[in-house]
């Protein structure tokens, strides 16, 4: 009998991401009749260190078109693929590597490769008619991960004053994840009624992320009295915690080695002193990237004085020779999880595990471009991680992604778990209840 799991065609595609811009979708189809689709996100605050993403230059699509990596796909992955075992997917993302040959997947693009490495993974579920997060995780998979709901945008991200780039709300104290959504989505509702009042109107234009762009504002405290506002309205005062995303690489001047915020010159020293009184201010649990990506040292101290969750994304770009210099020298304690900062999933399952074993959390990530695929809300469950990062509870892109962990939650039933509080330690806590 003919192996059903067998790749039998493989098509890439040019789509659109939410920005307009385009990006690369894989079909998968197996010999059994199984179809994995899979859509690449695009990452605009990106990390230097990332893998490379390609992109054709030229005219077209002011030079954002993809049809290189769809050829790549095309051309030159498909036809080595074909016949291949779907459900092998470290020996199809082993194959991946080899047929680009380069460190930052360069020669093939990380964008080719990481569309056919999810598709692989997208179509083996279907063949063994499993959903995507069981498939990845295993029979345990069952832990809903706590929303960073990303409410007020700035930085690179949003035509505000503000320098920092996500301003995040975080419903720790629901007690299921459909409840967090209410929750948050609440909120979001009421601070839009907030700012709309005191900031204007235009406060509504929402940015890349779904979160509000008060004109005016340019102060990460203004944003988060107004947050703690609409909460504090609605009666959530100890159900919500918040978060920031600083993105302080795009902050930093590397030839001044100084910081600009609100036009004025900080020393690494003065923005680790603002952290302190910011944390000691407001009920901040999370900061991710609050220094630039090659400041090991300056994360270390501060994963160290602050005591909250301090998050790498630019810093350890999902790679695991990042991510270990991290470990050894205790920057950062959680690891931002973003396949396509690396390029395959096989890459990005290992840099979690290694998160994992090393006590570090991991927070699963959309990029600021992402399309309606929903495999990045399989993956925050696959994972039992605890955490997901995917923007304001609008756009559809981004509600694709919470309505799909709405369904999950739906599926498991009485087995699924809401991290709430526990979120940086979903994992062990779930384990000591059982
Ligand atoms: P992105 O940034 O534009 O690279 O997706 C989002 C983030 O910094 O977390
Ligand atoms: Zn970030």
């Amino acid at each position: 009998m003919e192996n059903k799991f067998r790749i039998e065609k493989i098509v890439a595609r040019e789509i659109l991401d939410c920005r307009g811009d385009p990006t690369v979708e894989v079909d998968i189809l197996t010999k059994g009749g199984s179809l994995g689709r899979a859509d690449v996100p695009v990452g605009r605050s990106t990390g230097k260190y990332e893998a490379f993403e390609l992109r054709d230059g030229g005219k077209r699509y002011r030079g954002r078109g993809v049809l290189k990596a769809i050829k790549n796909i095309n051309a030159v992955i498909g036809p080595k693929l074909i016949g291949m075992d779907v459900t092998r997917q470290r020996e199809i993302d082993e194959l991946l590597l080899k047929l680009d040959g380069t460190k930052d997947k360069s020669r093939l693009g990380a964008n080719a490769i990481v569309g056919v490495s999810l598709a692989a993974a997208k179509a083996a579920a279907q063949s063994l008619g499993m959903p995507l997060y069981q498939y990845i995780g295993g029979p345990n998979a069952r832990i809903l991960p706590v929303p960073f709901l990303n409410l007020i945008n700035g930085g690179k991200l949003a035509a505000t004053e503000l320098d920092f780039q996500e301003h995040i709300v975080v419903p720790t104290g629901a007690k299921t994840f459909s409840e967090a959504i209410r929750m948050g989505t609440e909120v979001y509702h009421e601070l839009g009624r907030i700012l709309e009042k005191k900031w204007g109107r235009h406060s509504l234009n929402v940015a890349d992320e779904g979160g509000y762009t008060p004109p005016g504002m340019n102060d990460v405290r203004q944003a988060f009295d107004e947050e703690l506002r609409a909460i504090e309205e609605l009666g959530y005062t100890d159900k919500f915690a918040l978060a920031l995303d600083v993105a302080a690489s795009h902050l930093y001047d590397r030839k001044g080695g100084v910081y600009l915020i609100k036009g004025k010159k900080m020393t690494r020293e003065d923005l680790i002193d603002f952290y302190k009184e910011l944390v000691k201010t407001y009920p901040v649990a999370s900061i991710e990237d609050p220094l630039e990506q090659n400041d090991f040292d300056g994360f270390a101290e501060l994963t160290k004085e602050l005591g909250i969750q301090i998050v790498g994304d630019d810093l350890f770009v999902t790679n695991a020779e990042r991510l270990g210099k991290g470990i050894e020298c205790g920057a950062a304690n959680a690891l931002l999880w973003k396949v396509n900062q690396v390029g395959t999933l096989t890459e990005a399952l290992d840099v979690a595990k290694l998160a994992f074993d090393n006590g570090y959390g991991v927070q699963v990530s959309e990029r600021s471009g992402q399309t309606e695929d929903t495999w990045l809300a399989d993956m925050a469950v696959a994972l039992n991680c605890g955490q997901i990062k995917t923007g304001a509870p609008c756009r559809s892109e981004r509600t694709a992604q919470y309505n799909q962990l709405l369904r999950i939650e739906e599926e498991l039933g009485a087995s699924a778990k809401y991290a709430g509080k526990n979120f940086r330690r979903a994992r062990l806590k779930i384990k000591q209840q059982q």
